[in-house]
Formats: C-alpha cells, structure tokens, sequence
C-alpha cells in the first residue's frame, strides 16, 4: 500500500513515498547554508523555508515515484517534538492532503521515528527484542528498553544537554561552524595523538541512567579559552583537533557505558542506536566493538541516511502504526 511521509521538524523538508516498509522515493530538502549566518536554526526562518519549497519537494517526489495524489491510501507525518513553527508546516499541509483525499493520517512522535528507523532495510524478525536503544539527538539523550514493537520505557535521560546540543556547543565554541557533530568528528578523526582525559567524563552515580553534559561542555570551553589567550586569539590546527578528540571520547566513552549499564541491569543481549549522533562513526565503532566483547547484537540504522532527520523513518513508523490493530 502507497503512503506519504513528511518530516519537517527542525531545517529538513524531507517527504517520502513509501509501499508499505519499503522506501520507494524521498526528497529532502536541507536548509543549512540558510542557517549559516545565524550559526544556528531560527524556527521563524526554518518555518518560512519549508514552506517555501514544500510543494516543490512533493512533486519531485511523485513524479520521480510515477504516482500521482489519488495513489496514496494514507499519510504519515511528525507532530512532535521540534520547533513549533516548523512542524506546523508539515502539518498543515499532510493534514490538508489527508482531508482533501479523505484518507487517514498518522501523527509520528519524532524520536519513534528515529528509533524506528532501525527497522528500513530489516524486518521486525531481523531485530532481537527486547533491546535497550540509546537515542541521541540535538534535543534528546536516552535509553529505552524497547520490550517488542510496540512496548517501550524510558529507563533513562539528559539532566541537561543532550550529545547533539553539546557537540554543537563545542564546535562553536571553538568557531568550527553549524552544525557542529560532524565538524567536531572531522577534527576528531585526524587527531593522530593518543587520549589524556583532558575532561571529565560525567558517569553519575553508580546505579544511574541519566545523562549530564554541562560540566563536560564547561570544561572544554575553559580549555579552548585557556589556550586561546596562549595563541592571540586564534586556535591552532593541532589544538582543534586535539580538544575534538579529546571532547569525543569522553562523550562517546559515556554513551558507551550507560548503553553497557542499561543492557546489564535489564539483562538483554540487543542494544541499539538512534537519532542523527546515531551517524557519528567513533560512537558507531566503540558500540561495535562493545558488542563484540560482552556478546550482544547490534543495531544501527542500516544507511547513514536513516539515522539523519528523514521523512523514511517518519514512514517506517507509520506502516507500523498502520498495521499495529490488524497483527494483534
Ligand atoms: O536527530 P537530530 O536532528 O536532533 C533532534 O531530532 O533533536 O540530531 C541533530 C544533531 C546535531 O546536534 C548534529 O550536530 C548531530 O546531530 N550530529 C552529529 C553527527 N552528525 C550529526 N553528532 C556527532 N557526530 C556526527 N557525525
Ligand atoms: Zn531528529
């Protein structure tokens, strides 16, 4: 069955067509380059641009799908969380559509879509329930115990920021740029030098789930501060690598532990990643090799591009929704 999905959640217009599971076309639209002056997303702009181009985005995806409108039998689109101003234009226009067509619509939370984005390119019966997910995002850091497709609970959360926000934070501290994961990655990967703990990396207490990264973040901004007022001012290339990889592995080193600490006190041999940290190939690589030492199974979104804001996973989790009564 053909269905339409739409993420517009934060600065991607991105529209999928979909049969079933299976991702047939999409087209994102990003708005990166319109964010670069403001070195972040104004959600009054975003808003203005999605609306801008998403009409635009549609018939690309239709045309290059060779379907038309009265093909489609329902529509997906994310209702929360993001910024206000942008989701309102997606949805607007998804439930304008599904109106208008009289077909149904499916409101997606985002972080389902992101977890879900595991199952584009995998079958329910490829994944391994139950699983302990880690879902890392500019806005949300947690871990869920994802009993079976349709159960799941939060064990636990950011006290503040959550990875993505403080990979941000970082890059701009040290004037890298928007968005900040992937530059910091970047810098971090040609660091030829070997890890010193410059900074702490914040387990809480024994038992605990919860994340906190401000002291972390703190204590980077001292360090490119400090070494700044050596330097007149300007970072040296050595320095901005060496600070990235530094920031890196004690970030990736607590993601890694708590994902560790989630498996072994719910007792499951599954852990998986999601949301766009979800890309980060270190964090992708420490996960790896964790799983290869204490025998679990490991899940990641199977492209990169799954792991990004895109309106697939915002599909995938529609067709779950879609068929969720007629399975039980
Ligand atoms: O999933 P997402 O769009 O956020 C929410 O849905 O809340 O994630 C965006 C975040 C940004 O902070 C971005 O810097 C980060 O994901 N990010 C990365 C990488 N690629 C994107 N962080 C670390 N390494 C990456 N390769
Ligand atoms: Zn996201």
């Amino acid at each position: 069955m053909l269905h339409l999905a739409f993420e517009t959640s934060c600065d991607d217009t991105s529209i999928a067509l979909m049969e079933d599971d299976r991702l047939l076309q999409m087209v994102t639209r990003s708005q990166i380059t319109e964010h670069l002056a403001t070195q972040g997303v104004v959600p009054e702009v975003a808003a203005r641009l999605h609306a801008h181009v998403i009409f635009e985005v549609l018939d690309e995806v239709l045309t290059a799908g060779k379907v038309t409108l009265s093909d489609i039998k329902y529509i997906d689109c994310t209702s929360e969380p993001g910024l206000l101003p942008s989701l309102l234009v997606g949805k607007t226009v998804a439930k304008t559509l599904a109106r208008a067509l009289d077909i149904p619509l499916h409101w997606i939370h985002h972080i389902e879509g992101h977890i879900f984005a595991n199952l584009l390119e995998r079958k329910v019966d490829d994944l391994i329930f139950p699983a302990v997910v880690l879902t890392v995002s500019w806005g949300h850091n947690e871990i869920y115990l994802w009993k079976s497709l349709y159960e799941w609970e939060l064990l636990g959360q950011t006290r503040d920021d959550a990875a993505g926000e403080a990979f941000d934070k970082v890059a701009k501290a040290m004037w890298l740029g928007f968005p900040g994961g992937p530059i910091v990655a970047k810098y971090a990967s040609e660091y030829t030098g070997v890890y010193q703990h410059l900074f702490p990396v914040p387990l809480l207490e024994t038992e605990s789930l919860d994340f906190s990264f401000s002291g972390l973040k703190s204590a980077v901004r001292r360090e490119i501060e400090t070494r700044r007022a050596t330097h007149w001012g300007i970072l040296p290339e050595h320095d901005l690598q060496e600070i990235a990889f530094e920031f890196e592995q004690a970030i990736v080193s607590v993601l890694v532990t708590k994902l560790n600490r989630a498996a072994k006190k719910m007792g499951v041999s599954t852990i998986m990643l999601a949301g766009w940290v979800s890309a980060n190939d270190f964090l992708r690589l420490s996960l790896d090799s964790l799983s290869k030492t204490e025998g679990y199974h490991f899940f990641a979104p199977v492209k990169k591009v799954y792991s990004m804001d895109n309106a697939a996973m915002i599909g995938v989790r529609g067709y779950y929704e879609s068929t969720r009564f007629a399975k039980i």
